[in-house]
């Protein structure tokens, strides 16, 4: 069995990531937020799965490149956020964060990717029409979710996917490469 999980969030600034990660732990939004938080341990016993969970934040005005790359290959889930407002941040995830990850992973071992739509609360229609594509081109994407850091809509949803994500995998573990 599983020692523990490391659940990371990546996506652009401004997103609400951290605002999701301190939404979680104290169980209502906080106001003002740092740009990062600590890696959070959540005890065994407290999640769904009873496995330690470790949640790493990730900012871009606190942390290098090289950092980023180093969470990202010791990561075992990967949280990718985008704001269900901002168009720009749901076309990063395409053109910028998948890449990035792919680039900065082991190609032998898949690391499960879970596409979050934070700020639900501020628009009435989902964005799962623009996500489902995006679902459907990438095997390493196990699910997605649209949440609210504001209304504690989904978030410990958000994180039962996460572990389970690895734990109990839905994607093939292998993808043999094409050959033609
Ligand atoms: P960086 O650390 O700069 O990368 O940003 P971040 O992704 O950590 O975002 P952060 O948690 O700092 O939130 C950015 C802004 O969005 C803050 O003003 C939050 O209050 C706001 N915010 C976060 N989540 C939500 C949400 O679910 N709904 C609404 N309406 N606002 C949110
Ligand atoms: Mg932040």
């Amino acid at each position: 069995m599983r020692k523990d999980v490391r659940i990371l969030l990546v996506g652009e600034p401004k997103v609400g990531k951290t605002s999701l990660i301190m939404s979680l732990v104290s169980e209502e939004f906080p106001e003002v937020v740092p740009y990062r938080v600590e890696e959070i341990t959540i005890p065994a016993d407290v999640t769904p799965e009873r496995v330690p969970t470790h949640i790493v934040d990730y900012s871009e005005a606190e942390q290098t490149d090289e950092q980023l790359f180093q969470e990202i290959s010791k990561a075992n889930v990967i949280c990718i956020v985008y704001a269900v407002n901002n168009k720009t941040s749901i076309e990063k995830v395409t053109n910028h964060w998948i890449p990035l990850i792919t680039e900065n992973t082991d190609k032998d071992s898949r690391v499960p990717l879970i596409l979050v739509g934070n700020k639900s609360d501020l628009v009435e229609h989902s964005s799962m029409e623009t996500i489902l594509p995006i679902m459907n081109q990438y095997s390493e994407i196990e699910t997605c979710v649209e949440c609210s850091a504001k209304n504690l809509k989904n978030i410990s949803e958000l994180f039962y996917y996460a572990q389970k994500a690895v734990l109990h995998p839905t994607g093939p573990l292998y993808c043999p490469e094409k050959k033609d």
